[in-house]
C-alpha cells in the first residue's frame, strides 16, 4: 500500500517560486489500476517523481508498505526503485544501441539475477508483451508501440510492486495507445502489480479502475469504476 500524506512541492525558479503540489493526500492499495489525470502543469509528473522516489518533498510523507520512503536519502531511495518500482516513460526511454532483449535483461543484470534465469526471465516476458521475434532489433528498427511494449517488460521483468507510467500513451496514435492500456491492463490483472499512470487522455482514464484528478496542485477528484 501507498500512502501519500499532505504532500508539498514547491520548485524555485530564481526569485519566485512555484507551487507545484499544495497538501496532496492519497491513499493507493496493492493491486489498483489508477489514473492520474488533469491538465498541464497540474502536478501529475511531480507526483509520480515522488511516488517513484526520484525527487524529494518539502512537506508530508509517503510510505510504500510502511517504509517512509521520502524520508530516505538519495542512495537508500536508488536502491528502493531499483528493488520495488518499475517506470514507463512518455518517450520509452530505452538504450539506443542495445537490442529488445538487452534493453529489458540488463535490469536483471544491475539485480545480479544468474545468467541462466536472466534468459528465461527475459525471453518470457517479451513473450507476454508480443515481441517474441524482435529480440535482436533495436529501438529505432521499432515502431512506437513496439518500443513501448519493450518499455513495458523492462519495467516488469524484475517483478516489481508498483509500476509507474507518466502519460504512456502520449506519443503513440490513439489505436496503438489503446493496445498498450490494454497490455497494461492484462499485465495488472496477471501479476496483481499495482499501475499508477498518467494522462490527460480520456480514452486513457477510461481504462482506469480509478480516477483521480488533479488541479493547480490539489486533488479535486477521486473517483472509483467498474473495468
Ligand atoms: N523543475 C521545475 N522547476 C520549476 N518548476 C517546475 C519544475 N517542474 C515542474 N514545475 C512546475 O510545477 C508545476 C507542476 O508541473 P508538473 O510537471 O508536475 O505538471 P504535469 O501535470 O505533469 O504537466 P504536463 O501535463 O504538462 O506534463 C507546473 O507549474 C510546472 O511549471
Ligand atoms: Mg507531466
Amino acid at each position: 500500500m501507498i500512502q501519500v500524506q499532505d504532500v508539498v512541492r514547491n520548485y524555485k525558479a530564481g526569485e519566485t517560486v512555484v507551487k507545484a503540489l499544495k497538501g496532496v493526500s492519497l491513499e493507493i492499495a496493492d493491486g489498483e489500476f489508477l489514473s492520474i489525470a488533469g491538465p498541464s502543469g497540474s502536478g501529475k509528473t511531480t507526483l509520480l517523481n515522488l511516488i517513484g522516489c526520484i525527487d524529494s518533498l518539502d512537506g508530508g510523507e509517503i510510505t510504500i508498505d510502511g517504509v517512509p520512503v521520502s524520508r530516505m536519502d538519495k542512495h537508500a531511495k536508488t536502491e528502493f526503485r531499483r528493488n520495488n518500482l518499475g517506470f514507463i516513460f512518455q518517450t520509452y526511454n530505452l538504450i539506443p544501441v542495445l537490442s529488445a532483449y538487452e534493453n529489458v535483461s540488463f535490469v536483471l543484470s544491475i539485480l545480479n539475477v544468474p545468467e541462466r534465469e536472466i534468459k528465461e526471465r527475459t525471453m518470457m516476458i517479451l513473450q507476454e508483451v508480443g515481441l517474441t521475434g524482435m529480440e535482436d532489433r533495436r529501438p529505432d528498427r521499432l515502431s512506437g508501440g513496439q518500443q513501448q511494449r519493450i518499455a513495458i517488460a523492462r519495467a516488469l521483468v524484475k517483478n516489481p510492486k508498483i509500476v509507474l507510467a507518466d502519460e504512456p500513451t502520449a506519443n503513440l496514435d490513439s489505436k496503438t495507445g489503446e493496445e498498450i492500456l490494454r497490455l497494461m491492463q492484462e499485465m495488472n490483472r496477471k501479476y496483481h502489480t499495482t499501475f499508477i499512470f498518467s494522462t490527460h487522455d480520456r480514452m486513457v482514464m477510461d481504462y482506469a479502475r480509478r480516477l483521480v484528478s488533479l488541479h493547480d496542485g490539489q486533488v479535486t477528484g477521486d473517483e472509483r469504476r467498474e473495468a
